[in-house]
């Protein structure tokens, strides 16, 4: 697949299509790093405050994609992606997509398959940042796809943050998302579940952050996950130190604390039933970590 090559790296022009909160950003990113920049949205409105800032508003969506080599699409979803890129036709045909918007893997393979067949080169992404992060050398993008495609327009990527290039197969960049995602959602709410528990003796949530940060950090994050981590790619969940059938029992103790402070314990129900899984497929006497093998399959019906 050839594609038109930028001519100056570092100020590349690009279209953005779609301007909600984010494409918002990533044009302002895009122009504030000296790219000549072409928009377009359904609700053309929402470029008035680009267009007084030098930026090009395309008409249609043909006339966006013919503007640049490079276009960044940050829509609702693929199928919003679907149905505003087919009214482009052939002025597809030689650039690039970069697709920003949220999906799932096998909806990036597809869009890479369509894009591909449509000319273009393509590479999926994710954001891993809020719009006012856009735009910050150390805010975290990420991509895959072809590596001598996401190479050659680096720079240009690296104006809208820190591009992480993660593989040729174009849905990893959606997996990950998802899976940081897991971990955010679940990480917050083990936060937010224990900071209700001790806010049920009066304890202010701001207290309580101090010491359960400065806990967590050291000896959860630091020395079981960072540690560890190896030790998961070998299925090595020695017990010497703790088993299963322990921590099943401390997972106990939290379901029944929440039900006598009168909070709600459907998370560490949902905790403990798990634990309860890991030990009837056999793990009971190995560390907690073996939970991952639980993890690993779809549940039984
Ligand atoms: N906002 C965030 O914090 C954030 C963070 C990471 C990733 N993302 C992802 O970035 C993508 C864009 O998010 P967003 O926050 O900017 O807002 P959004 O509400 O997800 O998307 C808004 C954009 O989609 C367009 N759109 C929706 N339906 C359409 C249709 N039927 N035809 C044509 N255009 C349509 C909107 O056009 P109109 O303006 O005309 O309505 C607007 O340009 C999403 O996939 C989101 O998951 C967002």
């Amino acid at each position: 697949m050839t594609h038109q090559q930028p001519t100056s790296p570092r100020r590349t022009p690009v279209t953005v299509l779609g301007l909600g909160p984010m494409g918002l950003a990533l044009a302002e990113a895009l122009l504030e790093h000296g790219h000549p920049a072409t928009v377009w949205n359904r609700t053309p409105e929402k470029a008035d405050s680009l267009a007084a800032k030098g930026v090009r508003r395309a008409g249609t969506v043909a006339e966006a994609v013919s503007a640049s080599p490079v276009t960044v699409i940050c829509l609702k979803d693929y199928a919003t992606m679907y149905a505003v890129l087919d009214s482009a036709g052939d002025a597809l045909k030689g650039r690039l997509l970069v697709n920003l918007n949220s999906g799932t893997p096998d909806e990036a393979r597809t869009a890479a398959t369509w894009a591909n067949g449509r000319g273009c080169a393509y590479l999926d992404g994710a954001i891993m940042v809020p719009p006012p992060l856009v735009g910050h050398p150390e805010s975290v993008f990420l991509y895959s796809g072809s590596r001598q495609v996401f190479d050659a327009h680096r720079a240009a990527l690296a104006s809208m943050g820190d591009p992480r290039y993660l593989g040729s197969d174009p849905s990893l960049a959606v997996l990950y998302n998802a899976a940081l995602l897991d971990m955010m959602y679940a990480t917050m709410n083990g936060f937010l579940h224990a900071a209700a528990l001790v806010g049920s003796a009066g304890v202010p949530a701001a207290t309580f952050a101090g010491l359960a940060l400065d806990w967590f950090m050291p000896s959860v994050v630091n020395s079981t996950l960072t540690e560890q981590a190896p030790a998961l790619d070998k299925g090595d969940y020695p017990g010497d130190a703790g088993t299963m059938e322990m921590n099943l029992n401390a997972l106990e103790h939290i379901t029944r604390t929440c039900a006598e402070q009168g909070i709600h314990s459907d998370q560490p129900r949902l905790m403990k039933a798990i634990a309860e899984q890991a030990i009837a497929q056999g793990q009971g006497g190995k560390n907690y970590l073996a939970v991952f093998e639980v993890f690993k399959k779809a549940a039984q019906a």
